[in-house]
């Protein structure tokens, strides 16, 4: 397949600016942590990649143990860019992280200076990158003092191997060690991952201030819970879907108190002629802390629609009160 590029692209996208740093980050960031593994189609990881292309989505986020099996989206990744979109690394940025077990023996996991530079080298070689734009601390490690993760992290940047760093799932007080340990080191922590939807508020409750006291821009993962802030599973479970497929979300996590609040949030977001995703992806971006969001998908179609919110009204202070109301909070 050849790729035939679009010349539009960003006028299809806004772009925000990350916390202090230079570095503009599009509204709506895809990630690869579900369907590049192996045991997915090929073709449909292309058209993904490309449709988000085209509707400007310039941020790509993947971990080195995505797949299954561990490494194989980022090989998978590394294929794409090989065959089309490489002519394009200028006007892209790929993100990878290392925290999470990937490899036997004790310096596959967590946080040492040994993991974080093997595990760096490794997700280069996979994806045939020569540098990642933004590397992670995929998540603390309470064993290993936080000056040695962030010190792998500033001469993982000194290297040349990363040109910005950032860090995933922090509490609000590691954050700010981490970001005076790195800024002591003279880099900049350009990021937070972090998991933040309707149904997980809890970067309400003292990360965000944080973040905006340090300059650091707010990336959130998860921001449909994984599709359950969708109409996908209002009609029962699709056979495609992610609660089939069987890894981390479950049937039992759609439980009927949770169906109800979904029924009615996606009758709200009807109201405004908009799909419950959509509103979902709104709900995250209202926030001024949020740089982007980042989604996940099965289907370029999904992509599409989720993109097309950079365009869409910002809540209003009703629909905002109305969420609350049916949440419950
Ligand atoms: N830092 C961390 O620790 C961490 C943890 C988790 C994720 N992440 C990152 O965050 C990314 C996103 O996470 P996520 O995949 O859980 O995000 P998500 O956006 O909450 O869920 C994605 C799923 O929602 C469904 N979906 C998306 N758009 C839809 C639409 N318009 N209509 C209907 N269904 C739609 C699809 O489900 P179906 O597959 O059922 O179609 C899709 O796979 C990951 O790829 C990864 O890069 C990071």
């Amino acid at each position: 397949m050849m790729y035939n590029a679009v010349k539009n692209r960003y006028d299809r996208m806004k772009y925000r600016r990350c916390g202090n740093s230079g570095l503009m980050l599009p509204f709506v960031s895809l990630g690869l942590w579900y369907n590049y593994g192996n045991r997915e189609s090929f073709e449909n990881m292309e058209n993904m990649l490309t449709t988000a292309f085209d509707n400007g989505i310039t941020h790509f986020d993947i971990a080195n143990n995505y797949g299954p099996p561990a490494g194989s989206a980022e090989e998978n990744f590394g294929r794409i860019m090989k065959k089309e979109l490489g002519q394009y690394r200028d006007q892209l940025i790929v993100s990878s992280k290392a925290g999470y077990g990937m490899w036997e023996g004790p310096y596959g996991d967590f946080g040492s200076r040994k993991y974080l530079m093997a595990s760096i080298d490794q997700s280069l070689k996979r994806t045939g990158l020569e540098y990642f734009d933004i590397f992670y601390s995929h998540r603390p490690d309470p064993d290993t003092p936080i000056e040695e993760t962030m010190g792998a992290l500033a001469d993982i940047v000194k290297q040349g191997k990363a040109l910005y760093v950032g860090i995933s799932n922090y509490n609000p007080e590691q954050t700010r060690a981490a970001v005076d340990c790195l800024d002591q080191l003279g880099v900049h922590c350009l990021i937070h991952q972090h998991s933040y939807s309707m149904f997980n508020r809890t970067s309400d409750h003292g990360l965000f201030d944080v973040l905006s006291e340090k300059g650091v821009g707010s990336i959130a993962f998860s921001p449909l819970a994984q599709g359950q802030l969708t109409s996908r599973y209002i009609d029962g479970i699709p056979s495609d879907s992610r609660i089939s497929k069987g890894y981390y979300l479950r049937k039992e996590d759609i439980t009927e108190e949770k169906l109800r609040k979904i029924i009615a949030l996606n009758n709200l977001a009807k109201e405004r002629g908009a799909t419950l995703a959509q509103l979902a992806l709104l709900w995250v971006m209202r926030r001024p802390e949020m740089t982007t969001v980042l989604i996940g998908a099965s289907k370029p179609e999904q992509i599409t629609e989720n993109a097309a919110v950079a365009f869409l009204p910002p809540l209003s202070v009703e629909e905002i009160n109305s969420i609350n109301l049916i949440l419950g909070v």
